[in-house]
C-alpha cells in the first residue's frame, strides 16, 4: 500500500486511491469498523497503519500540487527581455514647441503675454502704428482685406497698440500668434507665425533691447548667439534697426525693432515726454526652421504626420 502511494504520478490516482482506503467502502474504513472485535495489540497497529497512510496521501497530495503548479509556473514563463512592438508616442508639432519655449523666456524676462484678435480694424493694424492711409509702408506688407475695410492682421504690432490702449504706461508685454500676408514660398507663407515684444517705461534705452534679444535668441538656441545691428526703417519705432544673428558662417536677418515711435505712444494717451522703450518683432517659424534644421516652411502646415515623424519630433 504504501509503495502503491509513493509510485502514484497524478492527483486524479490519488483521489481514487484515497476512497479506495478511506472512503464508505475503502479498506481502511473496513478495518476501522471491526476495531471492537480486536485486541488491544492489533488495534494500536491498525491505529498506526491509519495515522501512517493518512500522512502519506498527504504528502504525496503536496507533492503532485507542487509538481502541478511548477508546470504551470513554467506554462506561464514571460520573456521580458523580448522586443516589444514599438510604442507611438504623440509628440508637440515644431512649432507648438516653439511657441511654448518662447513664451517660457519671455515670461522669465518679466513679460506679460497679450493676445489680440487675428481679424483685426485699419487703426490697430496701421494707423495707430504711425502708418496712416497712403503711408508707403503699407506696401511692405501684402495686406488681405475683408470686405468691411478690417484686415487679416499682417503683424502682432497690432497687439502693442491694444496692450497700451488697455494698460498704459510702465509696460512690459509680448504677443505670440498667426500674422498673414498674401505670399506664398518654400520660406513664407501665406499665415505665419509672429512674435511681439514691448517694454515702455521711464529709463528704457537701446542697449536693454540688444541685451533682451541677444539673451532671448540664446535662450532660445540654447548657444552663446552672436548678433549685429543695422539700421532700418519701420513707421512704429525711431530709431529703427534690424538684428542679424551668425549663423554658421552667415549673417541672418531675424528681427525687426526699434525705440517706439512717439507718434505711436501718442496714439494711445501715453507721453512720449515722460515714457519711452523699445519694441521688436520676429516670425518664429523661420527661427523654428534654423532651430531644426528643417528647409521648407509649408510642410510645417501640411499636417502630413509622415513628415512630423522623420522631421524628428
Ligand atoms: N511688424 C514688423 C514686421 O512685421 C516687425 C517689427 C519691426 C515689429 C519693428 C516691431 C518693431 O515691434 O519695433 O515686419
Amino acid at each position: 500500500m504504501k509503495d502503491k502511494i509513493k509510485n502514484i504520478s497524478s492527483l486524479e490516482e490519488l483521489q481514487e486511491l484515497y476512497t479506495a482506503t478511506f472512503g464508505k467502502d475503502g479498506t481502511m474504513t473496513a478495518k476501522l469498523k471491526q476495531m471492537a472485535k480486536l485486541s488491544n495489540e492489533e488495534r494500536a497497529i491498525v491505529n498506526t497503519e491509519n495515522t501512517q497512510l493518512r500522512q502519506l496521501f498527504k504528502e504525496k497530495q503536496s507533492e503532485l500540487e507542487n509538481i502541478a503548479l511548477n508546470s504551470k509556473l513554467a506554462g506561464e514563463y514571460i520573456d521580458v527581455t523580448l522586443d516589444n512592438e514599438p510604442e507611438n508616442h504623440g509628440t508637440l508639432h515644431p512649432l507648438t514647441q516653439t511657441l511654448k519655449d518662447l513664451t517660457g523666456i519671455l515670461e522669465s524676462f518679466g513679460f506679460t503675454l497679450m493676445t489680440g484678435p487675428e481679424i483685426e480694424d485699419d487703426w490697430h493694424n496701421f494707423t495707430a502704428l504711425n502708418t496712416p492711409e497712403y503711408h508707403p509702408a503699407r506696401d511692405m506688407q501684402d495686406t488681405f482685406f475683408l470686405l468691411n475695410g478690417n484686415v487679416m492682421r499682417t503683424q502682432t504690432s497690432a497687439i502693442q497698440i491694444r496692450a497700451m490702449e488697455q494698460n498704459g504706461a510702465p509696460i512690459k508685454i509680448f504677443a505670440i500668434g498667426p500674422t498673414y500676408r498674401k505670399e506664398l514660398d518654400a520660406t513664407h507663407s501665406a499665415m505665419f507665425g509672429q512674435m511681439e515684444g514691448l517694454y515702455i517705461d521711464k529709463n528704457i534705452t537701446m542697449s536693454d533691447l540688444i541685451g533682451t534679444l541677444r539673451a532671448l535668441l540664446s535662450k532660445f538656441f540654447e548657444k552663446e548667439i552672436e548678433i549685429r545691428i543695422r539700421p532700418s526703417y519701420f513707421p512704429f519705432t525711431e530709431p529703427s534697426v534690424e538684428f542679424d544673428m551668425k549663423w554658421g558662417d552667415k549673417w541672418l536677418e531675424i528681427c525687426g525693432a526699434g525705440m517706439v515711435h512717439p507718434n505711436v505712444l501718442k496714439n494711445c494717451n501715453i507721453d512720449p515726454n515722460k515714457y519711452q522703450g523699445f519694441a521688436f518683432g520676429f516670425g518664429w517659424d523661420r527661427m523654428t526652421m534654423l532651430k531644426y534644421g528643417l528647409d521648407d516652411l509649408r510642410a510645417f502646415y501640411d499636417s502630413d504626420i509622415r513628415w512630423l515623424k522623420n522631421s524628428g519630433f
